[in-house]
């Protein structure tokens, strides 16, 4: 049988060294982005039981953990802010002393620039609603109401120090509005990533414990159907004539093809969230011996890339990063 197989593909996968040198697709840790949750008054950091190995930061954990994320020369990291006390109209966004803002601040003055300090820009976390905007008076979330708050949001999150926007609230017109507020206050530096394909999904489960979120009912009517493809790339496509500098799908396993479409579209770089619940099955599967934790998070990890993903945002940033370099 001389000359069959005609084409024999292990011959490049035989040794470590031929893998390594025929490997397409590459990540370093200059491509990932680590979520960082903040807590109003905590001195301690606080444990969040469905992201086992995650927590609600103190301020002073923060800047420990910002100094670990830039020594593994992780890219950037993604803050959140747990307030307090939440009110109808997320208050605590807009304020300068509000938990996002002061974090913001630290972080900033922690950094350096050593990585890119960026800040999620919706309201969920601060609502006693839950939702990602203002309600009308019969409770639906009011687009341009909303965009109200998002200006003035951004404006505090400029004015803090944060370096890119994270427009994670999917309302209309969002890019639009916070690109024109900034460039008018003079904050023409400061970036904008829009989520720009955000699905109304079930993976944000965690999430929402880590921002005690007291969410009921869902985001349907502003997150993206889980079963529209097209329309992720409109999303995206439509945030960069808005201004958008880098774009998001989100969550980022379950829509490959929708990162694949986007990565294949967009003039900006793309970028996915490896969500919560993305983070919590591979850590309670590990967990009880199901699978190989490490070189799971790694192929999770590899598999957006490969989809076209320029950057990922992971809670397994620092390990991810630093299992890279050693
Ligand atoms: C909105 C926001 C959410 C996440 C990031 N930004 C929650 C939501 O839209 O329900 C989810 C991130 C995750 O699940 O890891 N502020």
């Amino acid at each position: 049988m001389t000359g069959f197989p005609a084409a024999r593909l292990r011959r490049l996968r035989a040794t470590p060294a031929w893998r390594r040198l025929t490997r397409e697709t590459r990540v370093a840790p200059s491509q990932l982005v680590l979520p960082l949750f903040v807590r109003e008054g905590a001195t301690e950091p606080v444990p969040i039981t469905s992201m086992p190995g995650v927590v609600q930061h103190s301020l002073d954990s923060l800047a420990a953990e910002i100094h670990r994320a830039a020594e593994a020369g992780v890219g950037g990291v993604m803050l959140f802010g747990v307030p307090e006390r939440k009110d109808a109209v997320g208050s605590g966004a807009t304020d300068p002393e509000g938990i996002l803002n002061v974090a913001t601040r630290r972080a900033v003055a922690e950094a350096g620039d050593t990585l890119v300090v960026q800040t999620d820009l919706c309201l969920d976390e601060f609502t006693d609603h839950g939702h990602c905007g203002v309600l009308d008076a019969r409770g639906r979330v009011d687009n341009d109401a909303t965009l109200e708050r998002y200006r003035d949001m951004a404006l505090a999150q400029a004015e803090a120090g944060s370096q890119l926007l994270g427009l994670s609230g999917m309302m209309d017109g969002q890019t639009a509005v916070t690109r024109t507020a900034l460039d008018g206050a003079g904050y023409g530096d400061v970036a904008l990533l829009a989520y720009a394909a955000k699905y109304a999904s079930a993976f944000y489960g965690p999430f929402r414990e880590a921002v005690q979120s007291s969410l009921e009912g869902d985001r349907r009517t502003y997150q993206l159907d889980p079963a529209n493809r097209r329309e992720g790339a409109r999303e995206a496509a439509l945030d960069v004539t808005e201004g958008a500098d880098v774009v998001m799908v989100k969550p980022a396993m379950g829509y490959l093809d929708v990162l694949a479409d986007t990565a294949a579209t967009a003039p900006v770089p793309v970028w996915a969230y490896q969500v919560s619940g993305e983070y919590a099955m591979i850590e309670a599967a590990a967990a009880h011996g199901w699978i190989d934790r490490e070189r799971a998070i790694d192929e999770s990890i590899m598999g957006i890339v490969r989809a076209g993903a320029d950057a990922v945002l992971t809670y397994w940033a620092v390990e991810a990063a630093e299992r890279m370099t050693s």
